[in-house]
């Protein structure tokens, strides 16, 4: 029955959005070529970088890289120069950023957001979505699908994303959780030659190698739904007990949200999650870099002390940022690990768009 109810949701939203005067939205696939070199263990928890030549094997691939670009009609004079890149975390996609139903327009960052004259896209991640998804998850770590965001990027500052639409002079790189340490990755791979001008990583935090997260049990996909991954790598893996992403305190949040993301969810690589140590490296990038943080976040905050002090939080966090422009942590009071998700979405969205205008006249 909920399985019917959405999909029906879904069609009828679609029509919503195209309909809509101020925000024109429309499903992109940008093709990228990929060449990395990734761990030959795929649980590495430094994704290779810390590994001899020999500890690691080629991927070399061209992957299609689906995405929702929104846009302001008519685009404003001063912002059509800035897109903001949007990055999921992990199990979910692009619709965590931009949910495409009608009842769940209050979470929708990229509405939020198009309604303050920016535009976004929202992409699905290598292995998620609408996205290429390789055979073999374990092809599936930070090299090859941060490298195929960063690739993304440079097409966004080079050529025209739709007719009509100018190549963008900045880029700011927004990522949830996952999306986060996508970010973060390209941003060690990249340093300087980045091409994001600017990095928000919402709900992440430094992970070592043996920080254990209390995650919901993951399963792999094929035995989560059979119906609709069967024939997938053990190594995708989702979850549909999603309890930790919101806050304890279940008035927080609606129940049909809840609902809406179980059953949205997605299968993820393994490999990226256990590659989070990643974060403790230390980053030559030189553009501003924001950590947002939900103090109610059951993964990194709530619980664990971490996010009480925000000062020391923020001088632990920028130790791996030494060359970062700016460096600030933000603690949105209230706010569950999915931050967008819950009934205070909007405090995080305002944080967000007062950080990008900031960033983009840097
Ligand atoms: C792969 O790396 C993990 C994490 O460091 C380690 O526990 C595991 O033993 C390694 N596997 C192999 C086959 O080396
Ligand atoms: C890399 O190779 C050097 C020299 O052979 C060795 O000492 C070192 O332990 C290796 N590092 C890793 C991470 O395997
Ligand atoms: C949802 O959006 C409507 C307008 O679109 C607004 O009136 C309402 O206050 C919003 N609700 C929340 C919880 O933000
Ligand atoms: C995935 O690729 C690796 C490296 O080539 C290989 O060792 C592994 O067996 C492959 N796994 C599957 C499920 O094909
Ligand atoms: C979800 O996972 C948490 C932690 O493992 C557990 O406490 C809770 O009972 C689970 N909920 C359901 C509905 O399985
Ligand atoms: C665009 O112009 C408006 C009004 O002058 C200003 O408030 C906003 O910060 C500008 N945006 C950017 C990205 O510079």
């Amino acid at each position: 029955m909920l399985i019917f109810a959405f999909s029906l949701l879904f069609h009828l939203s679609s029509i919503l959005v195209a309909s809509s005067a101020s925000c024109g939205c429309s499903s992109v696939v940008i093709p990228v070529h990929v060449d990395v070199s990734v761990a030959k263990n795929s649980t590495d928890p430094f994704a290779g970088l810390k590994s001899n030549a020999s500890d690691l094997r080629r991927v070399e691939a061209n992957y299609d890289i689906h995405g929702v670009f929104c846009q302001p009609e008519p685009a404003t004079a001063n912002e059509s120069d800035v897109v903001q890149i949007l990055v999921h975390g992990f199990t979910y996609t692009g619709e965590y950023w931009a949910p495409p139903i009608a009842e769940f327009r209050n979470y929708s960052y990229a509405a939020f957001s198009c309604a303050r004259g920016l535009s976004t896209l929202a992409i699905d991640s290598l292995g998620t979505g609408l996205s290429s998804r390789p055979a073999n998850a374990s092809d599936v770590q930070y090299q090859t699908s941060s490298g195929a965001l960063s690739q993304v990027a440079r097409h966004l500052k080079s050529a025209s994303i739709l007719p009509g639409v100018a190549p963008f002079k900045k880029i700011i790189g927004i990522g949830h959780s996952g999306g986060a340490a996508h970010l973060n990755f390209g941003a060690l791979v990249e340093g300087a030659q980045s091409p994001f001008d600017g990095l928000i990583l919402t709900s992440f935090l430094m992970v070592t190698a043996d920080t254990v997260l209390p995650l919901p049990p993951l399963v792999p996909a094929r035995e989560d739904d059979p119906s609709r991954w069967a024939a997938l790598d053990p190594a995708y893996v989702t979850t549909s007990n999603r309890t930790f992403f919101y806050p304890v305190n279940t008035a927080a949040f609606s129940p049909r949200m809840y609902a809406f993301d179980a059953f949205t969810r997605d299968p993820s690589s393994i490999s990226t999650l256990l590659q989070g140590a990643i974060s403790t490296l230390t980053t030559l990038y030189t553009g501003p870099v924001a950590k947002v943080m939900g103090s109610e976040d059951q993964l990194f905050c709530k619980g664990t002390g971490r996010c009480d002090d925000v000062a020391a939080l923020t001088a632990q966090e920028q130790v791996v940022w030494p060359k970062a422009q700016t460096f600030e942590v933000i603690v949105e009071q209230g706010s569950g690990h999915d931050m967008n998700l819950d009934f205070l979405a909007n405090n995080p969205f305002a944080t967000f768009v007062a950080l990008v205008e900031r960033f983009s006249r840097v």
